[in-house]
């Protein structure tokens, strides 16, 4: 599939010598068969997983076979490793490689898990300073005949389909996000006194982030994005409706349709993202194994 993508990069990125390498959309994402991210031989792709993520953003490593430590250790590849701030049915603080579930607190399939947020669009971690630098996620146990999709929005395709008129509107605004906004307005559950010692306190972002490394700009919106600064509430949250409505037209969407031992990682600061509620839920289970890694950047 041809994209109309810049490389950004003088990495070869298409030619990893036995490997497959298949754009997956025209808006973003690649896949790699053949690929055992388990494998110490990952190291001599590095350079080039590196340059295709920059470039394809999403990455889908196919056929993989995923435990904890395996998980954890091509993470670290990339950086440190995040320290989860959700607190979860047993009381304990998820460790940083955990699992996403549409379990209730009593660990049965349910339409209203009991950490359901990733059902909503957002940007890990927007609420730190830094955001989440990339994603890891590997379907462990997904719904029997399909659905429970992952979503991606590709936000510098948003920002450069934004009118002249909007991009000057919000080219100096500034959004605060906010893990308790998120946590009040969607999971409609307030924050444990365990989570406010972790979380930290609402983070005020550029609404236009600019990428240090390529220079590109994108939107940063989502779930934690509760206000504009120096706008009323309703006026700012209205407008934060408007561009996520904008950003999430599917000429921006690519809906990840799981196969099993699917492998994905993606670039977290130019994204946002989303599960489909698309299976039975009360039924079936969906089990994901995921892990951020932290950004070492503020966000600009
Ligand atoms: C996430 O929000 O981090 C995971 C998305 C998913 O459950 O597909």
């Amino acid at each position: 599939m041809q994209t109309g993508f810049n490389i950004d990069t003088d990495q070869p990125v298409r030619r990893m010598p036995g490997l497959q390498v298949n754009d997956i959309s025209d808006v973003l994402g690649a896949e790699i068969i053949g690929l055992d991210v388990t494998n110490d031989a990952v190291e001599a792709e590095w350079d080039r997983i590196q340059a295709l993520l920059r470039n394809r953003h999403v990455l889908v490593f196919r056929n993989q076979e995923l435990t904890e430590a395996g998980l954890e250790k091509f993470a670290r590849r990339f950086g440190d490793l995040e320290r989860s701030v959700t607190q979860r049915a047993d009381g304990t603080i998820a460790p940083p490689v955990h699992m996403i579930t549409n379990l209730d607190a009593e660990g049965k399939p349910s339409r209203t898990p009991y950490v359901n947020s990733n059902y909503f669009w957002h940007s890990d971690r927007a609420f730190f300073p830094t955001g989440s630098a990339m994603v890891l996620l590997y379907g462990v146990e997904m719904p029997p005949g399909g659905g429970g999709d992952t979503q991606f929005a590709n936000m510098i395709l948003a920002y450069e389909g934004l009118s002249d008129a909007d991009k000057a509107l919000v080219a100096n605004l500034r959004v605060l996000h906010s893990f308790e906004h998120m946590r009040e307005t969607l999971m409609k559950r307030p924050l444990s006194e365990l989570e406010r010692s972790v979380a930290p306190p609402p983070s005020l972002h550029p609404l236009v982030r600019t990428d240090p490394v390529t220079g590109r700009k994108s939107l940063l919106l989502g779930m934690y994005a509760c206000e504009i600064d120096g706008m009323p509430r309703d006026e700012g949250r209205a407008l934060l409706k408007r561009l996520e409505e904008h950003a999430t037209r599917p000429d921006f969407v690519y809906t990840h349709r799981w196969q099993e031992r699917d492998f994905i990682i993606w670039d977290n600061l130019c994204l946002m993202h989303r599960a489909l509620p698309n299976f039975e839920m009360d039924k079936h289970r969906r089990i994901m194994m995921r892990c951020g890694v932290t950004s070492t950047a503020i966000i600009r």
